[in-house]
Parts: C-alpha cells; sequence; structure tokens
C-alpha cells in the first residue's frame, strides 16, 4: 500500500504525521505522492476558520481524483475530525478512518484493517482518561514524512489536551482534558532517540507547564521532568512548547540559568497588551504579571530570545487595546511573533462577544502589527552580527550559489543561519553536524555565518 498525509496546523500535528508515517512505515507501507497513494491522510487543524476550510477543500480535491481510483481512499486525523466527527464520513464515502488525538495511536491498525476491507469505515474518536501510549515507531526506516523535524532533532510528546478554555480557543474541546505522559515514558523515548543520534530534542505540549498538574504525571511537575531530560547524556540541546503565562513556575525560569543545554529561546504567547482584552480573553495574567517573567528570564539568561503568539480583532478591542498591544511589542522586543486575526470558532466563549471587529479593522490592525514586528525583528537579526554561534545544520539551503554548497541550520536561539562551505564539503552529508560559525550578515528573516572550524 503507498500513502501520502498532507499536515495543517501545529508542531503536535507535524509530530503526530511524524509518527503515522514511521508506524506506516514498519508495517510495510510505501510513501507515494497524492496522486499515486492508495490512502491519503489528512491530520486537521481547527483552531481558525480558514485552516478549516482548506480541509473541505482538500476533501473536494480528492473525491474528483478518487473518481479515477476507486481503489484509493482517505483517513482524515487531528483537530477537524475531532471536532466534525462522523459527519464526515456521511459527507465524503471515500473518508474510510476518522481520528483524533487520543484515537491516533491505533490508527495504524485501523488503516491496515481497510486496506483488507474494501467498503468499511472506522472512527476512532473517544477520549481516554489516561495519557494514550502509542508503539515507539522510532527504530524503524528514516520517516519519509517531509514537513518533520531535522535529522538530529526531535519532538517528544510530554501531554495531551488543555484545561484551560481561554475565550476564543477550540483547543480544549478538539484536544480534550489535560493528560500527562508518564515521566518513565518520556524519558525512556528521549533515552531512545539520544540513542539514534538524536541531539536536539523538543517537549510537546499544548501548556507544558502545567505538566504534572494532572494524574498521569506521577507527581513530578514540569520544572523536575525538565531537569531530568536535560542530564540524559549526550542531549545538546533542550526546547519545550508551548507555555502559558499564568502557569510558568518559578523553577522553570531558573531552569534557563542552570541548565546549559537548554536553549535560550522561550515561545510565550501574550495574545494582546490591553488588560481589559487578556480579562476577557480569560487568559488570567496580566501585563504587569507577563512583563514580570520576561524581566526574570532575563534575569537568569540574558541573552534570552522570545517569540509570542498575538491576536488582533478580539470582540470588543478598541483603537486603545492595539495599541496597548503595539506598546508591549515594542517593549519586551519579541525577536517573532505568530499574529491572528480573531476567528469566531463553534462553541467557545467568545462566539457570543460583542462588539465584533469589522474584517477591515481587523485586518488593517494585523498588517499594522505584522510592519513592527519586522522592524524589530530586523533590528535583533542585525545585533547578532559579528557573534559567534554553534549552527545545527538541517540540509543544504535552499538558495545556492556559486561552487560550493549553501548549509542551513539553527543557532541555540533558533534563528535560522546559512552557511557557505567551499567545494570540499560538496560531496559529505553535513545534515545533523554542528557547526561553529560567525555572524558575518543579517537577511530579513535569517542570518548568514561565516564557517569557523571543523563541523562536530
Ligand atoms: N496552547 C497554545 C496555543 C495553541 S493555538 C498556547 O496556549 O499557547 C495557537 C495560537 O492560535 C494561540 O496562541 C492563539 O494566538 C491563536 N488562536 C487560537 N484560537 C484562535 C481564534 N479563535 N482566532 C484567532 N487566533 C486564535
Ligand atoms: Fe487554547 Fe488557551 Fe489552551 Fe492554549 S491555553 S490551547 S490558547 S485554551
Ligand atoms: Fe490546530 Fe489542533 Fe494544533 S486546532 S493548532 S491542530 S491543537
Amino acid at each position: 500500500m503507498r500513502f501520502h498525509i498532507v499536515t495543517f496546523g501545529c508542531q503536535m500535528n507535524v509530530h503526530d504525521s511524524d509518527w503515522l508515517s514511521r508506524a506506516l512505515l514498519a508495517r510495510g507501507w510505501t510513501p507515494a505522492s497524492e496522486q499515486e497513494a492508495d490512502l491519503v491522510v489528512l491530520n486537521t487543524c481547527s483552531v481558525r476558520e480558514k485552516p478549516e476550510q482548506k480541509v473541505h477543500s482538500a476533501l473536494g480535491r480528492l473525491g474528483t481524483a478518487f473518481r479515477n481510483r476507486p481503489r484509493s481512499f482517505a483517513a482524515v486525523g487531528g483537530c477537524v475530525a475531532q471536532q466534525l466527527g462522523t459527519e464526515l464520513l456521511r459527507k465524503y464515502p471515500f473518508v474510510r478512518l476518522v481520528f483524533g488525538s487520543d484515537g491516533i495511536a491505533e490508527a495504524p491498525n485501523a488503516l491496515e484493517r481497510l486496506a483488507q476491507e474494501p467498503g468499511t469505515q472506522l472512527a476512532l474518536l473517544d477520549f481516554l482518561k489516561k495519557y494514550p501510549e502509542r508503539e515507539a515507531a522510532w527504530d524503524g526506516p528514516a520517516s519519509s514524512y517531509q514537513d518533520g523535524p531535522g535529522p538530529a532533532q526531535c519532538f517528544v510528546n510530554i501531554m495531551q489536551g488543555c484545561d484551560n478554555f481561554c475565550a476564543y480557543c477550540i483547543v480544549p474541546y478538539t484536544r480534550g482534558r489535560q493528560k500527562s505522559r508518564h515521566p518513565d515514558a518520556v524519558l525512556a523515548e528521549c533515552r531512545r532517540q539520544l540513542e539514534r543520534g538524536v541531539r536536539e530534542i523538543t517537549l510537546l505540549g499544548q501548556n507544558v507547564n502545567s505538566y504534572g498538574q494532572d494524574p498521569g504525571g506521577a507527581g513530578m511537575n514540569f520544572a523536575e521532568l525538565l531537569h531530568k531530560v536535560a542530564a540524559l547524556p549526550g542531549l545538546e540541546r533542550l526546547r519545550f512548547t508551548t507555555s502559558h503565562p499564568k502557569d510558568i513556575a518559578p523553577e522553570v525560569v531558573r531552569a534557563f540559568g542552570e541548565l546549559s543545554n537548554l536553549c535560550p529561546h522561550l515561545h510565550l504567547p501574550l495574545q494582546s497588551g490591553s488588560d481589559a482584552v487578556l480579562r476577557r480573553m480569560g487568559r488570567k495574567y496580566d501585563t504587569e504579571r507577563y512583563l514580570g517573567i520576561v524581566e526574570s528570564l532575563r534575569q537568569a539568561r540574558p541573552d534570552i530570545a522570545l517569540g509570542t503568539d498575538l491576536i488582533v480583532g478580539f470582540p470588543g478591542e478598541t483603537e486603545e487595546d492595539f495599541l496597548a498591544t503595539l506598546e508591549i511589542m515594542r517593549e519586551v522586543r519579541f525577536e517573532s511573533s505568530f499574529s491572528f486575526k480573531y476567528s469566531d470558532r463553534p462553541g467557545v466563549a467568545a462566539v457570543n462577544m460583542t462588539p465584533k471587529v469589522t474584517p477591515e479593522v481587523a485586518s488593517d490592525r494585523l498588517a499594522r502589527l505584522q510592519e513592527l514586528q519586522n522592524v524589530i525583528t530586523s533590528e535583533a537579526l542585525e545585533s547578532r552580527v559579528g557573534t559567534r554561534c554553534d549552527v545545527l545544520l538541517d540540509g543544504p539551503s535552499k538558495v545556492q550559489s556559486g561552487d560550493g554548497m549553501h548549509w542551513r541550520g539553527r543557532d541555540p536561539a533558533g534563528r535560522v543561519v546559512n552557511v557557505p562551505l567551499s567545494t570540499d564539503w560538496n560531496e559529505k552529508s553535513l545534515a545533523g553536524k554542528m557547526l561553529p560559525v560567525r555572524v558575518v550578515e543579517a537577511k530579513k528573516h535569517s542570518l548568514r555565518g561565516e564557517y569557523l572550524g571543523e563541523p562536530w
């Protein structure tokens, strides 16, 4: 059987697709293009209206393509599958499996069964009480999944779900209640990955700072888990995402100063710079508290690079509220931000909040915000010129010029660095190697580095 996976959404989905791809490879399935695949999996996101629409248009496209390939079928996983469930099976008969975030553990076996039983449809949508452990699919052949992490990097899930119910957010409905994974399972997977040659691990969860606040964490909190993972032999870079500011413990902030392999980067979603908006969003912190966290992070690790998520046009957001967001962006100087126009989602509290901000006003605010972000990002990148760092190489750069090869990787803070290397290196695979460089130029969204010594 030939399969193809299309992924929408966050890193959790990217990680899930990577795992599913490996689990199918281990069963003897082979990767193929969407046009040639017997099975097309859509791993979906419903956090805003647009990604949800993309799923429907992808299904429309598959419906037409499958008319000439009656043996091909589709599976829909992720948040839209959880949200719409069996409605998808009814509406699109060529969809023969829907699976949610807990159901994915059983998806490879279900797909094997469906390949044997034409005409059958299955749904794996139940939420389980405990974190659903999955088969280890890491030892088999390399994943065919292109959006996955680099050769020396991996994600490790530490929890699933979210209990925060921020007023705008559908995630608690699509991913269910928070369930921490047992620390022994987390550590065993990390060890296994390090034995395979992984050098950088990103711990994943919707809200990692509340790890262990449910029974699944076996009494361990996030700071303790972080220390345990950081101490594993061979781990050179450790990251985690995502963090809710209200739950970040002082021990986690301090860890940035204590753990040398914890990367100097934190994604800390702010959402808005207006206290009134934050209150209506149900975020349970105000800007003063947020700025206090930023200050203590910088005390612990002066070179920490901060990233954030911002929403414009939340119901009731005034021009003044919006200006407060721009103000705090200037104050914190986030190196990067993901910014979104508020989008009504079914069943969330903000649906009933008024007045709605018009799409024109929201678009205008988003453009102004992104313009400011570009300036701050450029200045931050510019300030790196002249410094030295180790770059973990992912692969050849997208743009090549001259006889030598340009390689692309990331510095410890996660900034993209491109490095031209002489023809001596053309034949060698440097993916997964660490390269010492001096930063010589800042581009709009990346840096250019100069080779300083042997890759290791
Ligand atoms: N668990 C993560 C967020 C997951 S959703 C966290 O709490 O940080 C990723 C981002 O999407 C959110 O941070 C938020 O900025 C944005 N988002 C969520 N729901 C949204 C909505 N209804 N409209 C616009 N943006 C939204
Ligand atoms: Fe959504 Fe809030 Fe949970 Fe993040 S913390 S997933 S924004 S409800
Ligand atoms: Fe999207 Fe679900 Fe992730 S809604 S952002 S795929 S948790």
